[in-house]
């Protein structure tokens, strides 16, 4: 027996695999590297033309077949085609293998801001927090064990199946994301730099290619496109939904949380003085190192701060869950196995996957220097992982998928089935248009970039 969701049950549950590290942590510093306004118009562009279409194709093949990634595109292309499927499992398995050490970091944070609320954060403390930040990178008992305590709470969740599990959770979970992130856009518009981080965001200068293409490329992270995130979801939409409707609705949300978590760290960051803001450069670590004394200085500092760490950790809980709920669903529905069995096994099995990962932030001199197959792009387990999957891996399953429903797929199907629920869509002919020509050739031309000139996303 299959689940469905309920409704708003698709939409907080996809929102939910949306909304996760890529919003809070990666986009607001590509933004602030990328010179701001220009990168936010140049994602916005790619959200509607790439994100959009690509999304509703993935839901519309999903719900069509209500089946995992593999058997939905065996049902509906044959053989061949269901590779498309397996390289989707297979780049959610490596994706979440890696993106759990990430999230586990949150429950230390939680933890270590929870003790500076209670003590009080002090200048020595913020001395020593980059320090300290980078000793527990190196500690790998540490980052093996709160990536096994990620990974359980992910499959807590997943073993209680669709509606109980997923959509429960996701439910709670979404609109407190939101209120904690409008408690500190609130705070953060009562402090003198919110001005010029609205400008710096929302005003466009100068982009090279280069910025381009990281926005490109960090719209399919973000909307989870491009390894059956959504085509998995979708397949326990009710026929009774719509899917542009409901795509619209999480790429917008989803949007709005990347904003809004770059106007607040913006905010931060121009509140600064210029020549102490050095170090924010290109770090994409600032989220551990700078971002807890500055939440100190806001005020109410106290609350904030442990409660935007539980925030990430939340925001990246609903995306593994989604991570994982696709490998187990194939598991259920191809093999059999029976939910809570299935969560086990590829649980521990992407536990132990994402070891070497846990392992590459300098407790292991080999997987954190020495283990580079893609250098210089991308150097240790984690980062050639990293690359691998969101530069290559899920630009080729969204370029696929877009060919899949664009020129596999009959409009007749293809119309029957977006109609369902919707009533009549007249944008059917724009969408097949975009999934034909526009999205297989921006994304061949960001595949071409990287390979041929060394663009490096991450
Ligand atoms: N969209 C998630 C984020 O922004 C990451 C993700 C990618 C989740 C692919 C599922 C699938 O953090």
């Amino acid at each position: 027996m299959r689940g469905t969701f309920g409704k708003m049950g698709f939409i907080l549950a996809a929102a939910g695999s949306a909304v996760g590290l890529g919003n809070l942590w990666k986009f607001p510093y590509m933004a602030h590297r990328n010179g701001g306004g220009a990168f936010v118009m140049v994602y916005l562009v790619a959200v509607v033309l790439l994100g959009l279409p690509i999304m509703m194709a993935e839901i519309t093949v999903g719900r069509s077949t209500a089946s995992n990634p593999v058997r939905a595109f065996r049902k509906l292309g044959g053989a061949w085609w269901s590779l498309v499927g397996w390289l989707g499992v297979g780049t959610g398995f490596i994706i979440l293998s890696y993106y759990s050490v990430v999230a586990g970091w949150t429950i230390e944070y939680v933890g270590k801001c929870l003790a500076w609320s209670a003590e009080g954060f002090t200048k020595a403390d913020a001395q020593r927090v980059g320090k300290d930040f980078m000793a527990f990178l190196a500690r790998g008992d540490r980052q093996v064990l709160y990536h096994g305590i990620f990974m359980t709470l992910t499959a807590g969740v997943i073993a209680f199946g669709v509606k109980r599990g997923i959509e429960a959770v996701t439910k709670v979970l979404m609109p407190l994301l939101f209120l904690i992130l409008l408690g500190l856009v609130a705070v953060a518009a009562t402090t003198s730099s919110f001005g010029a981080a609205l400008e710096s965001l929302f005003v466009p200068g100068k982009i090279g290619v280069r910025g381009i293409l990281e926005a490109v490329g960090q719209a399919f992270f973000s909307l989870s496109l491009g390894m059956g995130a959504m085509l998995t979801y979708g397949s326990y939409m009710s026929r009774k939904e719509s899917i542009p409707r409901s795509a619209l609705m999480v790429c917008g949300l989803d949007t709005l949380v990347a904003l809004m978590a770059s106007v607040i760290m913006f905010t931060i960051i121009l509140g600064v003085p210029p020549d102490q803001r050095g170090k924010f450069g290109a770090s994409s670590v600032i989220l551990f190192t700078t971002l807890p004394e500055m939440l100190y200085n806001l005020p109410l500092g106290r609350i904030l701060a442990p409660s935007f760490y539980l925030l990430v950790g939340f925001a990246a809980l609903t995306s593994t869950i989604s991570l994982l709920e696709v490998l187990v669903s194939w598991f259920i529905d191809d093999l059999g196995w029976k939910r809570t069995f299935a969560t086990i096994v590829v649980g521990a099995a992407t536990f132990a996957m994402g070891v070497p990962s846990a392992l590459s932030f300098g407790s292991s001199d080999f997987l954190s220097t020495k283990f580079a197959p893609l250098a210089p792009k991308a150097t240790g387990f984690f980062d050639t992982f990293d690359y691998l999957a969101a530069n290559f891996l899920l630009p080729i399953g969204g370029l696929l998928t877009s060919v899949f429903v664009g020129w596999y797929l009959s409009s007749a199907f293809t119309r029957k089935e977006v109609e369902e629920g919707h009533g009549p869509f007249p944008l059917h002919l724009l969408w097949k248009t975009l999934l034909r020509f526009v999205c297989p050739g921006a994304i061949a031309w960001i595949l071409y970039s990287i390979v041929f000139q060394g663009v490096k996303f991450n």
